[in-house]
């Protein structure tokens, strides 16, 4: 079995280097099949979904070439619409392959999607949203079987600004006869991405950013080449290792304007922060000052999967801190495994109240989702004694190198495999 080991306790300095962003890559990878082209996709962190990703557009009928963190994708040749239920459920992104495959070929049966367990997780508003652009769905036996006669360009309204969904909106719609508006759109950097990559490749859209995306459809799209931008939540777990442990760093290879809701959090928590061009220095207070209310919200609000590792930061802090879950329903799992370390949180359906130990104690801890596990390696950088956090699967899915990454910074920490199943 393989865990983290970590001897508490260590007063992390030092530079990080920040991988390239999981959230970004994962559609554009899925993006390279709308081109029929090659692609050439740089700064691809090397993480299990990315891993996924790559095995599922191999199925598709992609030929691919990994080298290093340079993804070459070429789609001449796509054999197949149907993805099955054993790869869609391993990553919840798999749903943003409906609309690439749908634009491409017209058709696509794909199975429910899986993902991190961190609340329902619908699909309602991609569905809803594909269908007013002409697209037949039929929900039969656990898959979509969806087919596409001819896309009906106009104006989407989002009930909520759903990632995924503007994402599959601009995928179907990126080649067309027409323009569709997607109003109330998502705002997060990772939408942004996705526009630059597919106006690399000759598309024509506008707005992403901003809540209103104008996609101007075209007959084709080219080859080309783009570079992922920086993972603002890998970064913000860095951040957060060196507050709680007293600290400091520079996170290097990051946008500083993506990180205003997460450090204005770090700065009221005592922290002294700087930007620079392409980097952001923390330096943590003597004492976590205690915070009134943080409250997770779509970009340019606090990020939900940043709210874990900010609720172990809390968790050191000089009174009571309130963190309030807005976007997922059931992402609070880590707070057991940090009670079981000595903090005092209560939940209330939604809402943590935090109230700040003066020491968390090392234990084994077990990951439920991908940035649990990231909190609790968090939480046991500062506690007094040894922790094991356990699940390393969900730590894969986003970290490329965490492990190497906080030993750099000074931690104690190690990757163990005890050779037990
Ligand atoms: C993406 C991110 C994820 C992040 C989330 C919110 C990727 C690969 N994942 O996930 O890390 O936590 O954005 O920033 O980019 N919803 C519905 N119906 C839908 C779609 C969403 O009710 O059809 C709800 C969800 O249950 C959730 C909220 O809307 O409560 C946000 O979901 P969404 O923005 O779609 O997140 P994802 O794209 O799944």
């Amino acid at each position: 079995m393989e865990y983290i080991k970590i001897n508490g306790g260590n007063t992390l300095h030092g530079n990080a280097y920040v991988q390239g962003s999981k959230n970004a890559v994962l559609p554009i990878l899925a993006a390279t099949i709308l081109s029929g082209k090659t692609s050439k996709i740089h700064n691809c962190p090397k993480l299990s979904d990315v891993k996924m990703t790559v095995e599922i557009l191999k199925f598709l009928g992609c030929d691919i070439l990994v080298s290093g963190n340079k993804i070459t994708v070429n789609s001449s040749n796509i054999t197949t619409d149907f993805i099955p239920y054993e790869m869609m459920k391993k990553l919840r992104s798999s749903i943003i392959f409906l609309g690439a495959i749908l634009s491409r070929q017209k058709s696509a049966s794909l199975s429910f999607p899986g993902g991190c367990e961190i609340g329902l997780r619908p699909i309602d508003i991609h569905l809803k949203s594909l269908k007013m652009l002409g697209v037949d769905i039929k929900e039969e036996h656990g898959y979509l079987n969806c087919r596409l006669d001819k896309l009906k360009p106009g104006k989407i309204h989002l009930d909520f600004p759903s990632v995924g969904a503007t994402e599959n909106i601009m995928l179907i719609s990126a080649i067309s006869n027409g323009t569709t508006t997607i109003i109330n759109a998502a705002k997060e950097p990772e939408i942004c991405d996705l526009q630059n990559f597919l106006n690399k490749m000759g598309a024509k859209i506008k707005g992403a950013g901003t809540s209103v995306i104008v996609i101007e459809g075209v007959s084709k799209l080219n080859e080309c080449e783009h570079t992922i931008i920086p993972d603002r939540i890998v970064a913000s777990t860095y951040l957060s290792a060196a507050m709680i442990t007293g600290g400091s760093v520079i996170v290097e290879n990051v946008i500083p304007n993506h990180f205003g809701a997460v450090t204005s959090v770090f700065e009221q928590c005592g922290a002294k922060v700087e930007t620079f061009k392409n980097s952001l220095y923390l330096k943590a207070p003597k004492k976590i000052r205690r915070v009134n209310l943080v409250r997770t919200s779509p970009y340019p609000g606090f990020p939900t999967d940043a709210q874990p590792v900010i609720v172990s930061v809390l968790s050191k802090a000089d009174g009571v801190s309130i963190v309030k879950e807005n976007i997922f329903e059931n992402r609070f799992k880590h707070t057991s495994e940090l009670i079981k370390m000595g903090a005092d949180i209560r939940i209330e359906d939604r809402i943590a109240i935090i109230n700040g130990v003066k020491e968390l104690t090392g234990a084994q801890l077990f990951a439920s989702d991908l940035r649990s596990g990231a909190a609790l390696v968090v939480a046991a950088l500062c506690a007094n004694g040894q922790s094991q956090v356990y699940n390393l699967n969900f730590i894969d899915r986003g970290y490329e190198n965490l492990v190497d990454v906080l030993k750099n910074l000074g931690a104690d920490i190690e990757r163990i495999n005890d050779g037990n199943e």
